[in-house]
Protein backbone atom coordinates (compact mmCIF):
# COMPACT_ATOMS: atom_id res chain seq x y z
CA UNK A 1 0.00 0.00 0.00
CA UNK A 2 1.31 3.33 -0.88
CA UNK A 3 1.46 5.68 2.39
CA UNK A 4 -0.15 8.85 1.35
CA UNK A 5 1.28 11.56 4.76
CA UNK A 6 0.59 14.99 3.83
CA UNK A 7 3.97 15.73 3.35
CA UNK A 8 4.31 13.70 0.18
CA UNK A 9 5.45 15.47 -2.99
CA UNK A 10 3.10 14.04 -4.92
CA UNK A 11 -0.04 12.76 -2.98
CA UNK A 12 -1.40 9.59 -4.02
CA UNK A 13 -5.09 10.23 -3.38
CA UNK A 14 -7.44 11.74 -5.98
CA UNK A 15 -7.33 15.00 -6.19
CA UNK A 16 -10.75 15.68 -5.75
CA UNK A 17 -11.41 19.72 -5.23
CA UNK A 18 -13.46 21.08 -3.35
CA UNK A 19 -14.51 24.80 -1.62
CA UNK A 20 -15.02 24.82 1.85
CA UNK A 21 -16.11 28.16 4.09
CA UNK A 22 -13.42 29.40 6.53
CA UNK A 23 -12.87 32.74 8.51
CA UNK A 24 -9.21 34.07 7.90
CA UNK A 25 -7.86 37.46 9.25
CA UNK A 26 -11.66 37.94 10.60
CA UNK A 27 -13.01 37.31 7.29
CA UNK A 28 -15.63 34.90 5.97
CA UNK A 29 -14.12 33.54 2.86
CA UNK A 30 -14.44 30.14 0.81
CA UNK A 31 -10.82 28.18 -0.62
CA UNK A 32 -10.08 25.57 -2.38
CA UNK A 33 -8.93 22.29 -0.56
CA UNK A 34 -8.23 18.66 -1.69
CA UNK A 35 -7.42 15.23 -0.20
CA UNK A 36 -3.76 14.15 0.42
CA UNK A 37 -2.82 17.24 2.24
CA UNK A 38 -2.86 18.60 5.52
CA UNK A 39 -6.53 19.57 7.55
CA UNK A 40 -8.40 20.04 4.28
CA UNK A 41 -11.90 20.12 5.87
CA UNK A 42 -10.76 23.31 7.70
CA UNK A 43 -8.44 25.37 9.35
CA UNK A 44 -6.77 23.60 11.86
CA UNK A 45 -6.63 24.14 15.81
CA UNK A 46 -3.55 24.73 16.30
CA UNK A 47 -3.01 27.19 13.25
CA UNK A 48 -6.03 28.95 14.58
CA UNK A 49 -4.42 29.10 18.28
CA UNK A 50 -1.30 30.64 16.30
CA UNK A 51 -3.27 33.24 14.35
CA UNK A 52 -5.20 34.18 17.56
CA UNK A 53 -1.60 34.71 19.20
CA UNK A 54 0.42 36.33 16.64
CA UNK A 55 0.68 40.37 15.90
CA UNK A 56 0.17 41.65 12.27
CA UNK A 57 3.08 40.69 10.27
CA UNK A 58 5.99 43.37 9.32
CA UNK A 59 7.85 43.13 6.20
CA UNK A 60 8.27 40.11 4.05
CA UNK A 61 6.94 36.73 5.64
CA UNK A 62 7.70 33.16 4.99
CA UNK A 63 5.18 30.23 5.79
CA UNK A 64 7.52 27.23 6.43
CA UNK A 65 4.68 24.22 5.31
CA UNK A 66 1.61 25.94 3.89
CA UNK A 67 -0.54 23.25 2.88
CA UNK A 68 -3.65 24.73 0.96
CA UNK A 69 -2.63 28.15 2.61
CA UNK A 70 -4.15 29.64 5.70
CA UNK A 71 -1.21 31.04 7.28
CA UNK A 72 0.31 32.18 4.36
CA UNK A 73 -3.11 33.92 3.42
CA UNK A 74 -3.63 35.46 6.94
CA UNK A 75 -0.46 37.36 6.71
CA UNK A 76 -1.37 38.63 2.98
CA UNK A 77 -4.68 39.32 4.08
CA UNK A 78 -3.35 41.36 7.30
CA UNK A 79 -0.54 43.60 5.16
CA UNK A 80 2.28 41.97 5.10
CA UNK A 81 4.58 43.14 2.15
CA UNK A 82 5.57 40.38 0.21
CA UNK A 83 4.16 36.68 1.70
CA UNK A 84 6.48 33.04 0.70
CA UNK A 85 4.76 30.24 1.21
CA UNK A 86 6.45 27.13 1.22
CA UNK A 87 5.97 23.54 1.20
CA UNK A 88 7.13 19.60 -0.31
CA UNK A 89 3.71 18.87 -1.38
CA UNK A 90 2.64 20.13 -4.64
CA UNK A 91 -0.68 19.87 -4.69
CA UNK A 92 -0.46 22.44 -0.98
CA UNK A 93 1.33 24.70 -3.43
CA UNK A 94 -1.11 24.59 -6.25
CA UNK A 95 -3.98 25.41 -3.91
CA UNK A 96 -2.19 28.22 -2.00
CA UNK A 97 -1.47 29.85 -5.16
CA UNK A 98 -5.43 29.26 -6.54
CA UNK A 99 -6.43 30.37 -3.06
CA UNK A 100 -4.75 33.79 -2.97
CA UNK A 101 -5.96 34.70 -6.59
CA UNK A 102 -9.45 33.78 -5.09
CA UNK A 103 -8.91 35.88 -2.37
CA UNK A 104 -7.35 38.68 -4.50
CA UNK A 105 -4.07 38.43 -2.38
CA UNK A 106 -0.14 38.05 -3.83
CA UNK A 107 1.59 34.95 -2.21
CA UNK A 108 4.79 33.44 -3.81
CA UNK A 109 4.01 29.63 -3.25
CA UNK A 110 7.27 27.76 -3.52
CA UNK A 111 8.93 24.60 -2.93
CA UNK A 112 11.86 24.71 -0.58
CA UNK A 113 14.65 24.64 -3.20
CA UNK A 114 13.05 26.79 -5.41
CA UNK A 115 13.68 30.37 -2.37
CA UNK A 116 16.32 32.16 -3.68
CA UNK A 117 19.54 31.39 -1.38
CA UNK A 118 20.04 35.19 -0.34
CA UNK A 119 16.22 35.55 0.84
CA UNK A 120 15.64 36.74 4.37
CA UNK A 121 12.40 37.44 6.23
CA UNK A 122 11.39 39.88 8.88
CA UNK A 123 8.19 37.35 10.24
CA UNK A 124 8.16 34.24 10.30
CA UNK A 125 4.66 32.07 10.73
CA UNK A 126 4.68 28.51 10.98
CA UNK A 127 3.02 25.48 12.15
CA UNK A 128 5.59 23.42 11.39
CA UNK A 129 5.53 19.46 10.29
CA UNK A 130 6.17 17.89 13.89
CA UNK A 131 5.51 14.26 12.41
CA UNK A 132 7.94 13.87 9.89
CA UNK A 133 10.57 13.13 12.89
CA UNK A 134 13.08 15.23 15.30
CA UNK A 135 16.22 14.97 12.82
CA UNK A 136 14.19 15.91 9.78
CA UNK A 137 11.93 19.07 11.58
CA UNK A 138 15.50 20.48 13.22
CA UNK A 139 17.04 20.11 9.66
CA UNK A 140 14.35 22.63 8.34
CA UNK A 141 14.29 24.38 11.09
CA UNK A 142 18.24 25.25 10.42
CA UNK A 143 17.22 26.04 7.24
CA UNK A 144 14.84 28.41 7.59
CA UNK A 145 14.95 30.50 11.01
CA UNK A 146 18.63 31.61 10.68
CA UNK A 147 17.30 33.47 7.42
CA UNK A 148 15.85 35.69 9.99
CA UNK A 149 16.43 39.40 9.20
CA UNK A 150 18.01 41.10 12.24
CA UNK A 151 15.25 42.32 14.58
CA UNK A 152 12.62 39.98 12.68
CA UNK A 153 10.50 36.81 14.51
CA UNK A 154 9.38 33.51 14.20
CA UNK A 155 6.19 32.47 15.63
CA UNK A 156 5.85 28.82 15.41
CA UNK A 157 2.65 26.71 17.03
CA UNK A 158 3.23 23.31 18.14
CA UNK A 159 1.76 20.49 20.45
CA UNK A 160 2.60 20.57 23.61
CA UNK A 161 2.13 16.41 23.83
CA UNK A 162 4.55 16.48 20.43
CA UNK A 163 7.66 18.31 22.27
CA UNK A 164 6.84 22.10 22.17
CA UNK A 165 9.21 22.66 25.24
CA UNK A 166 12.27 20.79 24.12
CA UNK A 167 11.87 22.46 20.82
CA UNK A 168 12.07 25.54 22.54
CA UNK A 169 15.09 24.37 24.29
CA UNK A 170 16.61 23.05 21.30
CA UNK A 171 15.86 26.26 19.18
CA UNK A 172 17.12 28.11 22.09
CA UNK A 173 20.47 26.62 21.65
CA UNK A 174 21.15 27.34 18.22
CA UNK A 175 22.09 30.68 18.53
CA UNK A 176 19.72 32.09 16.09
CA UNK A 177 17.82 34.37 18.60
CA UNK A 178 16.13 34.38 21.85
CA UNK A 179 13.08 32.23 22.13
CA UNK A 180 9.87 32.98 24.55
CA UNK A 181 7.02 30.66 25.15
CA UNK A 182 4.28 33.18 24.40
CA UNK A 183 1.85 30.44 26.84
CA UNK A 184 -0.32 27.77 25.63
CA UNK A 185 -4.13 27.49 24.29
CA UNK A 186 -6.08 23.95 23.94
CA UNK A 187 -2.86 21.78 23.84
CA UNK A 188 -0.49 23.88 21.88
CA UNK A 189 2.00 26.24 22.47
CA UNK A 190 3.24 29.36 20.24
CA UNK A 191 6.86 29.81 20.43
CA UNK A 192 8.18 33.34 19.46
CA UNK A 193 11.91 33.30 18.59
CA UNK A 194 13.06 36.94 18.16
CA UNK A 195 16.33 37.49 15.72
C1 LIG B 1 1.25 20.87 10.14
S1 LIG B 1 1.13 21.14 8.37
C2 LIG B 1 0.62 22.85 8.30
C3 LIG B 1 -0.06 23.23 7.01
C4 LIG B 1 -0.66 24.62 6.95
N1 LIG B 1 0.34 25.65 7.22
C5 LIG B 1 -1.82 24.75 7.92
O1 LIG B 1 -1.67 25.49 8.89
O2 LIG B 1 -2.86 24.13 7.68
C6 LIG B 1 2.85 21.17 7.89
C7 LIG B 1 3.15 21.30 6.41
O3 LIG B 1 4.57 21.20 6.22
C8 LIG B 1 4.81 20.57 4.98
N2 LIG B 1 6.18 20.04 4.97
C9 LIG B 1 6.65 18.83 5.35
N3 LIG B 1 7.97 18.74 5.18
C10 LIG B 1 8.37 19.95 4.69
C11 LIG B 1 9.62 20.49 4.30
N4 LIG B 1 10.74 19.79 4.40
N5 LIG B 1 9.66 21.75 3.83
C12 LIG B 1 8.53 22.48 3.71
N6 LIG B 1 7.30 22.02 4.07
C13 LIG B 1 7.23 20.78 4.54
C14 LIG B 1 3.71 19.51 4.89
O4 LIG B 1 3.52 19.08 3.55
C15 LIG B 1 2.51 20.26 5.48
O5 LIG B 1 1.78 20.91 4.49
Amino acid sequence: MTEDHYFTARPASADERRIIPVTLAGRDVAVETAPGIFSPGHVDLGTQVLLRAVPDPRGHVLDIGCGWGPIALEAALRGAETVTAVDVNERALDLVRRNAARLGVTVTAASPGEVPADATFDTIWSNPPIRIGKDALHALLATWLPRLAPGGEAFLVVQKNLGADSLARWIGAQGWGAVEKMGSSKGFRVLRVSA
